[in-house]
């Protein structure tokens, strides 16, 4: 069973025919809604959408740990997450579809470890490839199958949102050696490590970075939802091969 964890512009998914929802409680609260399980084609899927079924969870407000636990509690074979990106390498045009391989956190003040108690050895989870190679790969004999481009690594810039980025931040972004810049990639590919999920992320780009091309003086958020509609239809391309190629 594959988990798809859907980001803006993917609340729910189209090719999925609906078996049931469960609401969850973890440990560590409630996920950003009840788990969706359905099927895409004869493949069985749960779909949980990152900021809630009406998008109305702030990128810095959602329940990561709940998230990953309510998936991994039905232990997943992998879980795909799909996340909006800003576009910072020149590559990386609105509408483009990237697998990030790298990721570098400059979020602050969430939860974002499962070790905290203190009765327990301390734990350190190595985070050399953030994102799992296999998946990585699957996604990628995906996209060739379903012919939709996708572009293989970068480095991806996790933010604290909700706001966006200043150009002279972005620019310190591109210092560091990032390629994209969203806000949701952290702390949930720690997370997913932490649990053993083998986690990958497509990353949508819905807008030049801030200072970069059409965003040099502002991002028109009205831009940003026509272009994350239409790149949604590569995604769920792409999803649909990856349940073929790996079935249940
Ligand atoms: N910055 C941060 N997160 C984003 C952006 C951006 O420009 N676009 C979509 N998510």
């Amino acid at each position: 069973m594959i988990a798809i964890i859907g980001g803006t512009g993917m609340t729910k998914l189209a090719c999925l025919e609906i078996s049931n929802r469960r609401v969850m409680r973890t440990p560590y609260g409630e996920p950003s809604g009840p788990l969706t399980f359905g099927k895409i084609g004869n493949h069985e899927i749960i779909f949980l959408a990152r900021h809630g079924y009406g998008h109305t969870i702030p990128p810095h407000m959602v329940n990561y740990r709940a998230n990953l636990w309510a998936l991994e509690s039905f232990k997943p074979t992998r879980v795909v997450s799909v996340a909006s990106v800003g576009g910072i390498h020149g590559n990386l045009m609105p509408g483009t579809i990237a697998l990030p391989d790298q990721i570098i956190d400059y979020t602050h003040g969430r939860k974002f470890t499962y070790f905290e108690s203190t009765d327990r050895p301390v734990t350190h989870i190595d985070f050399t490839d953030p994102y799992c190679s296999v998946t990585r790969g699957r996604l990628l004999e995906a996209a060739k199958q379903a012919k939709e481009k996708i572009i293989d690594g970068g480095v991806y810039a996790a933010t604290q949102g909700p706001r966006l980025e200043s150009a002279a931040e972005i620019n310190r972004l591109e210092r560091d050696g990032a390629d994209m810049v969203g806000m949701t990639g952290m702390p949930e590919a720690a997370l997913a490590k932490e649990l053993g999920l083998c986690y990958a992320t497509l990353a949508v780009v819905a807008n030049y970075a801030a200072g970069r091309g059409t965003s040099e003086h502002l991002i028109r958020l009205e831009d940003v939802h026509s272009v994350l509609e239409k790149a949604m239809v590569n995604v769920r391309n792409i999803l649909e091969q990856l349940v073929n190629l790996d079935g249940d």
